[in-house]
């Protein structure tokens, strides 16, 4: 294959000779940098065929259901690893020593409490305040407790902020919550596995000892790997964009938890389960699947359809095994949330306007279902997927500012606005 593409632009004397670059995995690439010279910027709203950046961290084969970490298939790693491990294999690129990863964990662990001075942020919010409104706040604020590590070309400031950030999102995510139900803040517990830490901070009181439920203790550990990265998404390269300005990686990863909020990308777990409830019977699915095919109706059905996935997302199976784990261990298996959930995902893999446009399940899907069932509230849902996702966002983060060549992003635009006019005195108008 050429190592070049040829562009003829009508009016453009000279053919444009646009370099190639190969990929491991997936499609090559047109480097249109210096495609401004033709007095042509290239048009692709939404990034549809856009390749933003180059990356060594995740690649998704949409066509066959492919997602790797670093080359490893989710499903080995959410069946064999642990997310901490996860962790340092998206930051580090490799599978950590069992003494790597003995000191990763190590540092994790003593950096998952905050500043006191945080727990005072809290009560500036109202009780009933979205949790990720108050995670987006707080998140945002910690760059104003860690003045020692803010040079982001200090790879030392960076790697300690990462660790930071993977340590303080369960603390911060379980304080939206107690919060959010007027409990006392629970500190973290540092003989307790990541997984379990997390679901301590969530429900345990100060009046009794908690026991850890190793069942749900797994799943969460699993739906955090299965969250963790997922290449260039929205909220991904939200980060990057932050990121490319300067911006500390504080501020970076609160504007990534802002876009990751919407109900399209990390906010469709949390509509998902509303859509299920409202769909509230098997026998009202079909009215659902109608409403979701007009295209008069803004309704869509929330955890289906994939910008990359044209195939079943492959976390979306894993996420329906460990759903099913979860029912059966509280006792739920007839959830009929659950049930209206596959009757929906079956008659919908069944009907031809999801079958011509190949829309699957996604990793939203299930999640729902399952969160609710270890007693997370529905607004919960995406702080815990903006949990999972911080090691993913700050290692895109990691390698876009470790990369010598990175610039500021700075997209431009197709302008079709009044072309140029004078100013019109108001009695002239
Ligand atoms: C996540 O990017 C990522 O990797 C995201 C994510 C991650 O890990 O970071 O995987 C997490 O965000 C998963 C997606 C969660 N969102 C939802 O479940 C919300 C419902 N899904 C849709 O909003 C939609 O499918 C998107 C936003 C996910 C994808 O949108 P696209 O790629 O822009 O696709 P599209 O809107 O152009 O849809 C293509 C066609 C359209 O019909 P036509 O205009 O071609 O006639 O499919 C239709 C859409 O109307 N369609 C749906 C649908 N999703 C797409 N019709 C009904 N229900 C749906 N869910």
């Amino acid at each position: 294959m050429t190592d070049s593409a040829i562009l003829d632009i009508p009016g453009v004397s000279e053919k444009l000779e646009l370099p190639i670059h190969k990929c491991t995995l997936g499609n090559d690439v047109i480097d249109v940098n210096g495609f401004g010279k033709s007095g042509y910027f290239t048009y692709d709203p939404g990034f549809v065929a856009t390749a933003s950046c180059e990356s060594k961290i995740t690649f998704i084969d949409g066509g066959k259901g492919v997602l790797l970490y670093r080359g490893y298939p989710i499903e080995q790693l959410a069946e064999k690893s642990s997310f901490l491990e996860v962790c340092y294999l998206l930051l580090k690129g490799e599978l950590p020593s069992e003494e790597d990863f003995a000191t990763f964990k190590h540092k994790v662990t003593n950096h998952t409490m905050v500043d006191e001075q945080i727990c005072k942020f809290f009560s500036g919010f109202r009780r009933d305040a979205h949790p990720m409104a108050v995670l987006v706040g707080t998140v945002g604020a910690l760059s104003a407790f860690y003045h020692d590590s803010l040079d982001i070309h200090n790879e030392e400031h960076r790697e300690i902020s990462a660790l930071r950030l993977i340590a303080k999102m369960p603390t911060l995510a379980a304080m939206c919550y107690k919060y959010s139900i007027g409990q006392p803040f629970m500190y973290p517990q540092n003989d307790l596995s990541y997984a379990q830490n997390f679901l301590q901070m969530m429900f345990s009181v100060p009046t009794e000892d908690f026991r850890t439920n190793d069942v749900l203790a797994r799943a969460m550990d699993r739906i955090f790997t299965l969250h963790a990265d997922h290449e260039q998404n929205a909220s991904t390269s939200t980060v990057r964009l932050a990121g490319s300005t300067g911006a500390n990686p504080f501020a970076c990863i609160s504007a990534g938890i802002a876009a990751l909020w919407g109900p399209a990308h990390g906010g469709a777990n949390e509509a998902c389960l509303r859509m299920l409830k409202e769909i509230g019977h098997e026998d009202n699915i079909g009215k659902y699947i109608e409403k979701a095919k007009d295209k008069k109706d803004p309704f869509r059905l929330m955890g289906f359809g994939h910008r990359v996935y044209k195939n079943m997302d492959p976390r979306a199976a894993i996420m329906r095994s460990t759903c099913h784990e979860v029912l059966e261990a509280v006792g739920d298996s007839d959830d009929p949330l659950l049930k209206i959930a596959m009757k929906l995902e079956k008659i919908a893999l069944e009907d031809e306007y999801f079958i011509q446009k190949k829309l699957y399940p996604n990793v939203d899907f299930y999640s729902g279902i399952t969160l609710s069932a270890m007693g997370i509230p529905t607004s919960m849902f995406t702080v815990i997927f903006a949990l999972a996702r911080t090691v993913g966002w700050i290692s895109h983060w990691n390698e876009m500012i470790g990369d010598p060549k990175h610039r500021i992003g700075r997209p431009r635009q197709l302008y079709t606005g009044p072309t140029k006019r004078d100013f019109v005195d108001f009695d002239k108008r």
